[in-house]
């Protein structure tokens, strides 16, 4: 029998960033830092903070889920940091997938890889339902009526969610130029909008609204106090997710080392800014007993304003700017399979490239497939707690992957060098843990099963490509 690989042998720095390089045809450089910014912001800002702040507000934490804001972008910002430090070192596409292979060995990569579908995939088909739900009420506002779900042999199918996954998969395939630029045009309208129910909302804020700033628990855990202010921050956490996807790009920036750790704090302090601000006022002009249950505050928030032209100035930023959200995520999804497929653990169809469009076009076309499955037949509240258990997940490795390799390859540099190792990653696990164990049991379940089947897949599929490949390069 041929022996094989450990499941531990950790992939060295140097062959995995020789392995990024390789292939017949290269991804191309075109990412500035600003395109990096923005591919952030356009990953972070989207169905989270214009969906969830009130449920969070009205049912978890009252005024205080601005804290709860503060908590979660605290965790993100740990995370982040420990992300700068790996992805300006090993400037390749396949983000927490490419750092535990340098730092963890084989399994825990996979592990990994296979957990991103959750954030990605699963992320994409989260924000596509809001998506399809805001299109039907800008749709509404204009005085028309869109049906965005049809049941079909009496299954409801939400053919609007499954309409945008095709459509952005499409302009992914066709080139990441023509993404990039998209996605810039979107950012702008998106960060208006969020600036000026801001600027707006802030002169109908009622200082009333405010008190009492922390409601009292009402004796359930998560209902209010301060348990309330950490089950708000495990569910707004959705809302920071996406300034991580920057670093599947690492192969199309231009600069990799430098800009990275631009692209990624720089999105999310933008971010954590926006979010307070947006959830003071929100707070402030809709008391949070009237929240309960809203799943569109800023509708709600608007309507108490004398400019009605706003709640539809808004909902057209709030459907474009989900749909840069799912551009990133979908974006991020074939690079970390191209990676994967790279190193031979996933067939090598995920990392064929283009000749002309230079893109990972048929994982693009099958994740159009998949990530449509989802977005039509699930409910959003069941994809949205799968993204942020399978993200704060990779968060946590990404962190033990920081102290890991400073332990491991103290030598190599780093042009971006996390602040305090080890404080900051175990800061950062610590508070990733506490918002992971906040989510429902079900949630757990779900993660268990997705990753028993990526046992199984690695087991029967991807060991055995890599046996003889090991055997091959330890003989050369
Ligand atoms: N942060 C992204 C959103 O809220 C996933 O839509």
């Amino acid at each position: 029998m041929q022996p094989q690989k450990s499941l531990f042998a950790v992939k060295s720095y140097e062959d995995v960033c020789a392995d990024g390089e390789a292939g017949e045809y290269k991804l191309k450089r075109i990412l500035g830092p600003f395109n990096l910014l923005a591919l952030g912001i356009g990953a972070i800002i989207g169905a989270g903070l214009f969906s969830l702040t009130g449920v969070a507000a009205g049912e978890n934490a009252g005024p205080a889920v601005v804290l709860s804001f503060i908590i979660a972008a605290i965790g993100c910002g740990l995370a982040g940091l420990c992300y700068s430090e790996l992805a300006s070192m090993i400037p390749v596409s396949g983000s927490a997938y490419t750092y535990a292979q340098a730092t963890m060995g084989e399994l825990v990569a996979w592990i990994i890889g296979w957990d991103l579908v959750l954030e990605y995939a699963i992320g994409a088909a989260t924000v596509s339902v809001s998506w399809s739900r805001h299109l039907v009420e800008l749709f509404d506002s204009l005085g028309m009526t869109l049906h965005a779900i049809v049941p079909i042999a009496g299954v409801p199918v939400n053919f609007g969610a499954i309409f945008v996954i095709i459509a952005i998969s499409v302009l992914l395939m066709r080139g990441i130029a023509g993404s990039a630029k998209a996605n810039m045009a979107i950012v702008v309208v998106k960060v208006a909008i969020v600036l000026t129910v801001i600027g707006v909302g802030v002169f109908f804020v009622k200082t009333a609204n405010y008190v009492p700033f922390i409601p009292a628990n009402t004796g359930h855990f998560g209902e209010f106090g301060i348990s309330g202010i950490f089950r708000a921050a495990g569910i707004i956490f959705f809302a920071y997710i996406g300034f991580d996807a920057i670093s599947t790009t690492s192969q199309e920036a231009k600069n990799p080392q430098k800009d990275m750790v631009w692209g990624i704090m720089g999105s999310l302090a933008i971010c954590t800014i926006l979010y307070i601000a947006f959830s003071l006022v929100l707070v402030g002009m809709v008391n949070y007993q009237a929240l309960r249950g809203d799943s569109a505050p800023t509708a709600t928030a608007i309507n108490m304003t004398p400019f009605p032209i706003l709640k539809v100035l808004v909902k057209f930023g709030i459907v474009a700017g989900q749909t840069s959200v799912i551009l990133v995520m979908l974006l991020g999804q074939s690079r970390v399979f191209r990676a994967m497929s790279a190193d031979r653990l996933l067939p090598k169809f995920f990392s064929d490239i283009h000749p002309v469009w230079r893109t990972p076009w048929r994982s693009n076309l099958l994740f159009m497939v998949f990530v449509s499955l989802f977005s039509g037949f699930i409910p959003i509240s069941v994809l949205g707690e799968m993204t942020s258990i399978g993200t704060l997940l990779a968060f946590i490795i990404v962190c033990f992957g920081v102290m890991v390799l400073r332990r491991t390859r103290p030598d190599l540099p780093r042009p971006f060098k996390t602040p305090w190792v080890p404080l900051v990653p175990i800061a950062g696990i610590i508070v990733c843990l506490a918002m992971m164990v906040s989510l429902g049991i079900e949630t757990w379940i779900r993660l268990i099963v997705w990753l028993l089947i990526g046992f199984a897949v690695y087991f029967g599929y991807s060991r055995r490509q890599r046996g003889p490949a090991a055997v091959v390069q330890a003989a050369a």
